[in-house]
């Protein structure tokens, strides 16, 4: 997509491509799995779900509609649909929450995918083949602990991100994601295969789908609710971008159900692989961020073929990651470019280069600088809120833009829908019938906005402060 005429894409299938390709990523494979069972699995999913349902599939629909209307950078767009419903252009401040949000979002993402990337080498090369649980945690670590290895991955992965970003989204994103996206599913299948072998799949099935409520924390709920946002690529004006390039024609309704689904389910296939694999070599579900690399090449290096699979499934888990992370940075290089009137490529140089400075952090968060950590605690009558427990500077990194800035962006997205424009234009966007679109707008007047709110209420203490308040 170059920036002075806006192009639109080919078809409406690969808009849904192109969604879907920024959707699924890191978030799904790496993250989900990793989140669940740091929050103790079942309880967990489902509030993931319910959000998925109830918040992140209205507020995509609000955000395409929103991009489709305003066709600019998510700024610019928020200004000028404000202004067209008779509002301040104060609005235009949400574009920027999102802007600074892909930034720094990316800024992890890169790193977490450099280690995907440096795992396709050691796949290749049979590295884990025959290797015990424990071995397996080794080849992790001693990855981690090296700054200057993680730098180079992460250099790589954000020069490839920046180069496809710098010549325009569309053409190599395009084909990427028309044959990639249904490859890396089919390799998910063949591992739902190998998890059904381990003996153990009914028993990551149930800590997956049976909830256990005394699991899950009031923190862990702002999670799993941030998680939907993260997921679906929510709340930061990167589905608005794909949206401003979509033919008017399309049905926004039946493109956000298709990406959400695929979505989920992709999700939800990762969950049901690792978690038999977990439970088959007792390892733990808390393992936190390594967990996906210690627990795959476990399966890989114990089945027939696992070196082809294995390269091929962590090459296909780059690729996920290298069409969300162009989706994250592009409302940032479209700001810059329109507010700075520089070229694309500048532009891109520029944010790539701040963005791979702001990775940095996070690479030594893992080894030279992983003992400085914050905690926060807040104690109540009614038991004690942490908010953060020995975060490194990627907790708190992932922390304020997952649970906080993506939420804080889909509220205001959901209120702007749903309040601010004048309901003859939402209408007339969304173009769905009459009962469709009262629930639509029951559910980003209503639904999303409360539940966000009381989320975050909850998460802060705020609730229970307000019950001992009550009680007392
Ligand atoms: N949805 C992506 C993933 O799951 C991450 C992402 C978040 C992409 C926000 C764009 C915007 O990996």
């Amino acid at each position: 997509m170059s920036d002075g005429k806006r192009e639109q894409w080919s078809s409406r299938l690969v808009f849904i491509l192109a969604a879907t390709g920024s959707a699924v990523g890191l978030g799904n494979i790496w993250k989900f799995p990793y989140i669940t069972g740091e929050n103790g699995g079942g309880a967990f999913v489902l509030i993931y779900l319910l959000c998925i349902a109830s918040i992140g599939l209205p507020i995509m629909m609000a955000e395409i509609m929103l991009g489709r209307r305003g066709r600019e950078d998510p700024v610019s767009t928020m200004k000028k649909l404000a202004k067209e419903s008779g509002h301040s252009s104060a609005w235009g401040i949400l574009g920027w929450l999102g802007v600074i949000a892909g930034f720094l979002i990316l800024s992890y993402y890169s790193v977490i995918a450099g280690w995907a990337m440096a795992y396709v080498p050691k796949m290749a090369s049979a590295t884990f083949s025959g290797l015990n649980a424990t071995q397996v945690d080794t080849v992790f670590s001693e990855l981690v602990s090296n700054p200057m290895l993680l730098i180079f991955w992460h250099s790589l992965f954000l020069f490839l991100t920046m180069t496809i970003v710098a010549k325009g989204v569309r053409g190599g994103l395009e084909k990427a994601v028309t044959y990639l996206m249904p490859m890396l599913f089919i390799l998910l299948i063949i591992l739902i295969f190998y998890a059904m072998d381990t003996g153990y799949f009914m028993q990551g099935v149930h800590y997956l789908f049976n909830p256990d409520f005394s699991k899950i924390s009031t923190d862990g709920v702002l999670s799993a609710m941030g998680h939907a946002f993260f997921t679906l690529s929510l709340g930061m004006g990167a589905i608005m971008v794909y949206g401003s390039y979509l033919p008017n024609k399309t049905s926004i309704a039946q493109a956000s159900i298709a990406v959400a689904f695929m979505d989920t389910l992709v999700a939800l296939l990762a969950g049901m692989i690792i978690f038999p694999i977990v439970f088959a070599n007792s390892l733990e579900t808390g393992a936190g961020p390594g967990l996906i690399f210690k627990t795959l090449p476990l399966a890989f290096g114990n089945m027939n073929y696992g070196t082809l699979f294995g390269t091929l499934f962590f090459v296909l888990l780059v690729f996920a990651a290298w069409t969300s992370s162009i989706s994250l940075i592009e409302p940032a290089v479209t700001w810059v470019i329109k507010t700075f009137k520089i070229s694309r490529l500048k532009a891109s140089i520029i944010t790539g280069f701040l963005v791979w400075l702001m990775g940095l952090m996070t690479v030594f968060s893992f080894n030279l600088a992983s003992d400085f950590t914050i905690s926060s605690v807040i104690s109540t009558t009614h038991g004690e809120f942490v908010i953060l427990k020995n975060a490194t500077a990627f907790d708190l990194l992932d922390y304020l833009t997952s649970n906080i800035m993506l939420p804080l962006g889909g509220l205001m997205i959901a209120i702007y829908a749903g309040w601010l424009m004048k309901s003859q234009y939402s209408r007339a966007e969304l173009d769905i019938s009459i009962f469709w679109y009262r629930l639509w707008l029951f559910l980003v007047r209503y639904i999303a906005p409360v539940m966000v709110i009381v989320v975050f209420l909850n998460a802060m203490g705020i609730i229970a402060f307000i019950r001992t308040v009550v009680e007392a």
